[in-house]
């Protein structure tokens, strides 16, 4: 027997994501026959209403590949039951209890899709109403605090009701089916290790940029922000994978001993290294493939003064041995010219060119992971043109991953949910690389807060501001898009 209870039933991240994912996982039939969904939230709702929006957000966000199966949809349905609750009345926990079987039970998932202030009450009161067991698992999802402070105090809150490997800290980019490949492709191929590293590697971009603004999320975004919303989590932990050591085996705790690691020597910034090596941009009006679009001041939540950053671009370092001086440039932003996450490992020039000017491009070799809108892995080369006389092009030996397999993608979601309902922590984010990741963020943090006139404006639909192109230029690199080839 599966149960599975999301707290935040009803809102926006249950709506698109979890419960989508949650019916594919069902429809291709990878829950146990003894399944069954809980939604938890404080609207007061019957079983047949909460199912009904259920069925509306299937039909609006499941993949395609859980197919317009109406027998399918009728079943989940019929597994569905909803339970209002309101996490400051106890009273409301007793209506919870009469789903959670006491024989017979593989695994008990409480998933926390809510704001953090509520994940301590409600995990107290699941523990006081003797619902916390050893086959309980509870997923939080972010952000987890607002800064290291918070994120302890959260953290051993937690633990006083259960135990680290009963906490699976989602970070959805975890899922994504590249970042495991990055594992692969870095863990299960000889040829690149030896490039992995300080001698080879001139510097690594890691970039996730949104043409999304803050959609319905005004108020929730202006007080957390992209460093905090993005950075502290999807990049860091981007980064973590790209930077660590072999881990001795693929065990969670082997690979996440090895990604504390890397955030732990992320060197950490002193307010005057801030200021040169963080950028922060908020969009203005702009325009989206040819759309005018509003600014974030005028967005529904946003007040019209707000000083919130919607980008980030950082140029970080790595305190260790394989690393030191290497540049790591991470950037984040809403609103920007184009969707998509890529990792760039920029390797090295070549010494001397024994062409000579004018014979060709000469950027050096490149490995770019394309995590979205499309998953390839492409190694840049140099190669000769055909035809007459010598002149070089760059080529990308290419992996298009939508070409190399037919077989299902499954969402990071439905990947994470049927992880943490088998137990599975590997793609779960311990609470010492939580810590780690905000002992990083909390410098950045303090010292904007007291310098009022870092916050530079970019137009909807750009690239950010210019600072994040000086920050690169400054040092003889460019991010991607605005690489001239000399
Ligand atoms: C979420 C952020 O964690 O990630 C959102 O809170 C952001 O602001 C989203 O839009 C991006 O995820 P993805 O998978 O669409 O790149």
């Amino acid at each position: 027997m599966t149960t599975f209870v999301l707290f935040g039933g009803t809102g926006d991240l249950a709506k698109r994501k979890i419960i989508p994912a949650l019916y594919s996982a069902f429809v291709n039939g990878r829950l146990d026959a003894n399944f069954s969904f809980i939604g938890a939230a404080r609207e007061v709702l019957t079983d047949e209403e909460f199912r009904l929006r259920v069925a509306t957000s299937i039909e609006a966000y499941a993949s395609k590949d859980s197919g317009d199966n109406p027998e399918k949809l009728a079943a989940f349905l019929t597994l569905t039951h909803y339970a209002k609750i309101d996490a400051r009345l106890p009273a409301d926990f007793d209506g919870l209890k009469k789903y959670l079987h006491t024989s017979d039970v593989n695994a008990t998932l409480f998933y926390l899709a809510t704001g953090p202030d509520i994940f301590i009450p409600v995990v107290e009161q699941l523990s006081k109403h003797g619902m916390v067991d050893g086959n309980t698992r509870v997923v939080v999802e972010k952000p987890l605090g607002h800064d290291a402070h918070s994120a302890k105090e959260i953290n051993s809150a937690l633990r006083n009701y259960l135990k680290e490997n009963q906490i699976y800290r989602i970070d959805h980019y975890l899922g994504k089916e590249m970042v495991q490949n990055l594992l692969a492709l870095r863990f299960a191929n000889s040829f690149l290790e030896p490039l992995w590293n300080r001698k080879w590697v001139q510097d690594v971009h890691i970039s996730i940029s949104e043409q999304v603004g803050v959609e319905t999320r005004g108020d929730f975004y202006d007080r957390t922000g992209a460093l905090r919303d993005m950075v502290q989590n999807h990049l860091l932990q981007l980064v973590s994978i790209v930077a660590m050591e072999p881990p001795v085996n693929a065990n969670p705790d082997a690979i996440r001993d090895e990604k504390v690691k890397v955030l732990r020597a992320l060197h950490k910034f002193t307010p005057d290294e801030v200021s040169k090596k963080t950028v922060r941009g908020q969009y203005r009006a702009g325009a989206i493939d040819g759309k005018p679009v509003i600014g974030y001041q005028s967005e529904p939540g946003v007040p019209p003064a707000s000083r919130n950053e919607t980008f980030v671009a950082i140029r970080a370092e790595i305190d260790n041995w394989r690393w030191a001086g290497v540049p790591f440039y991470l950037r984040t932003g809403k609103r920007m010219a184009s969707r998509s996450a890529e990792i760039t490992i920029n390797f090295k020039p070549i010494p001397y060119s024994i062409f000579g000017k004018g014979q060709g491009p000469l950027r050096s070799n490149r490995l770019v992971i394309t995590l979205q809108p499309e998953e390839s892995v492409q190694l840049f080369m140099k190669a000769k043109e055909p035809g007459e006389g010598i002149r070089l092009s760059d080529v990308a030996l290419n992996l298009d991953f939508a070409d190399a397999s037919n077989l299902r993608r499954v969402e990071s979601y439905e990947r994470l949910l049927l992880d943490a309902l088998h137990g599975d922590l590997t793609l779960f984010v311990r609470d010492d690389e939580l810590s780690a990741a905000w002992a990083w963020i909390d410098p950045i943090l303090n010292a904007w807060k007291n310098e009022s006139e870092g916050l530079k404006s970019y137009i909807a639909g750009s690239w950010g501001p210019a600072a994040s192109s000086y920050l690169l230029a400054q040092h003889g690199a460019a991010w991607d898009e605005e690489y001239v080839e000399g």
